[in-house]
């Protein structure tokens, strides 16, 4: 498969921050604010951190309130219609805003301007949408955003298809604790119900020395967390030549001194080996959670979802990641309703969830994904008929989640106190398995480890108290 990749020059990315200034001379004397509004995945968080950060070099602040934001940004996710009826539900609320400040200047980003259909959509239908760029074009926002307000004329930016790598895009980090940091970037794996790689593109990796550079800087900021992002982040490094694979940049990011811990997301398990669940047993700040997406316990089900195992290889690697991570917690995502899955196929999805007994799990309704094939094939099931399987699932992994969780009453674990509950005087904080823990504490904990004994819990969080 050819890799498209285009690295981006640092003196292009000077000038993109050139351009920033160029703007708050604009807003001279004035306090502009911006909104950016994010939906979808932990990649998408992380670009949102990047328009924050060249907003805020524009010199805006944030806003939460669309009616007082210059700026508002939508990123946008295309993974699931759900996702998309929602985006287009909040365009159209902008049309309010828009008319009480007509100099409001409203953009569209993310996976779902990736695809055609959606970019005429808003041209035709969303005439106050000023600005849409793809995710490639992210890293020439600044100029982006200057043409609109300078030419004020709609702009449309869709990426090119030629995967951008570009180093030296600020950021804005909204939590303190914790911090994603993005590895690569696409994905060549074409499951047949996914849209990610025809939004993103193919599987461009970071250099490793840029990544470690960034992990240093996190933990110098005072990170305790550092989540390594990518679709498929154990095929990091095979697009370049240099030798790391995945299980060697843990690593090397174990390695930087200092009292943090590290988590990534997503393994695909035609990936996921020994060497790396050893990196994980090795590495005492890799944190033992392994999101691993089983998607189906059907082996015709998965074949027809291009993943590349069957049920019997997941369960081995189930097996062999508990053999060399004793205390691994494991989660994964599942999707019931692929296009002519049967009662049969569902019955295997069921069993390999009471083998493996998940630690959580994500559970979705098929979602057809315009121009991924498994919207060609034919499914005479209905909505009503996916859905009677989707509650029973749901309700043995409830189940399922519960009994695990109750396995933690009387321990003593370890855990990073992440922020505020929803629950006035509480702090939510996190296992080094990623599970929810709710203690009683006061805020000066916040950004701390402690020892926490689980006393409580219900399907979704343990709650404890800090010893
Ligand atoms: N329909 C439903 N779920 C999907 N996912 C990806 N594409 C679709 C789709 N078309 C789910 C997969 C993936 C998770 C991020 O989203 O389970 O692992
Ligand atoms: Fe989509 Fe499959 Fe790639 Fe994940 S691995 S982003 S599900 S195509």
């Amino acid at each position: 498969m050819s890799i498209k990749r285009t690295d981006i020059p640092a003196e292009e990315i000077e000038k993109q921050l050139a351009i920033c200034t160029e703007v708050r001379q604009r807003y001279e004397g004035k306090k502009p604010l911006a909104l950016v509004d994010t939906f979808g995945c932990q990649q998408n968080e992380e670009d949102s951190e990047k328009i924050r950060g060249y907003l805020a070099e524009m010199g805006f602040e944030m806003t939460e309130d669309e009616f007082k934001a210059d700026i508002i940004v939508l990123n946008t996710c295309a993974v699931r219609e759900h996702a998309e009826m929602r985006v287009f539900g909040n365009l159209g609320a902008l049309t309010h805003p828009k008319k009480e400040n007509p100099n409001q200047i409203i953009a569209v980003c993310g996976c779902m301007v990736q695809q055609e259909h959606v970019v005429d959509k808003i041209k035709k239908s969303f005439r106050h949408v000023d600005l849409v760029f793809g995710p490639d074009e992210l890293w020439r926002f600044p100029e982006l955003i200057y043409t609109v307000m300078t030419k004020r004329k709609r702009v449309f930016a869709p990426g090119s298809g030629d995967g951008c790598v570009a180093e030296g895009v600020p950021h804005l980090r909204a939590d303190k604790v914790k911090a994603w940091l993005s590895i690569m970037n696409g994905c060549n794996n074409f499951c047949t119900y996914c849209i990610v790689p025809y939004t993103r593109f193919r599987e461009r990796s970071r250099q490793p020395e840029e990544i470690v550079k960034e992990a240093r800087e996190l933990v110098a900021q005072g990170y305790k967390e550092i989540t390594l992002l990518g679709q498929n982040v154990n095929s990091y490094g095979r697009d370049l030549d240099c030798g790391i694979t995945f299980a060697q940049l843990i690593r090397m990011i174990n390695s930087i001194e200092g009292d943090f811990v590290i988590r990534f997301m997503t393994s695909h398990p035609k990936d996921a080996n020994s060497e790396l669940f050893t990196a994980m047993r090795d590495c005492e700040k890799c944190e033992k959670h392994l999101h691993l997406p089983l998607q189906s316990g059907s082996d015709r089900i998965l074949k027809a979802m291009n993943r590349h195992y069957d049920t019997e290889k997941y369960l081995a690697l189930v097996d062999k990641v508990r053999e060399t991570v004793p205390d691994i917690v494991l989660t994964t995502d599942i999707i019931v309703g692929f296009p002519n899955e049967t009662d049969e196929d569902f019955e295997g999805t069921m069993s390999v969830i009471e083998k493996v007994r998940f630690d959580a799990m994500f559970t979705f309704i098929y979602s057809k994904r315009l121009g991924t094939p498994a919207a060609e094939m034919s499914d005479p099931f209905t909505r009503e008929e996916k859905q009677v399987h989707f509650d029973r699932l749901l309700e043995a992994q409830n189940r399922i989640s519960e009994e695990k969780h109750r396995e933690y009453i009387g321990k003593i674990v370890r855990a990073l106190i992440d922020g505020k509950d929803r629950e006035e005087g509480v702090l939510s904080a996190r296992t080094s398995g990623g599970r929810l823990v709710r203690v009683i504490s006061d805020e000066s904990l916040i950004g701390t480890f402690a020892n926490v004994k689980i006393t409580d819990c219900n399907t979704w969080a343990l709650r404890g108290e800090i010893v």
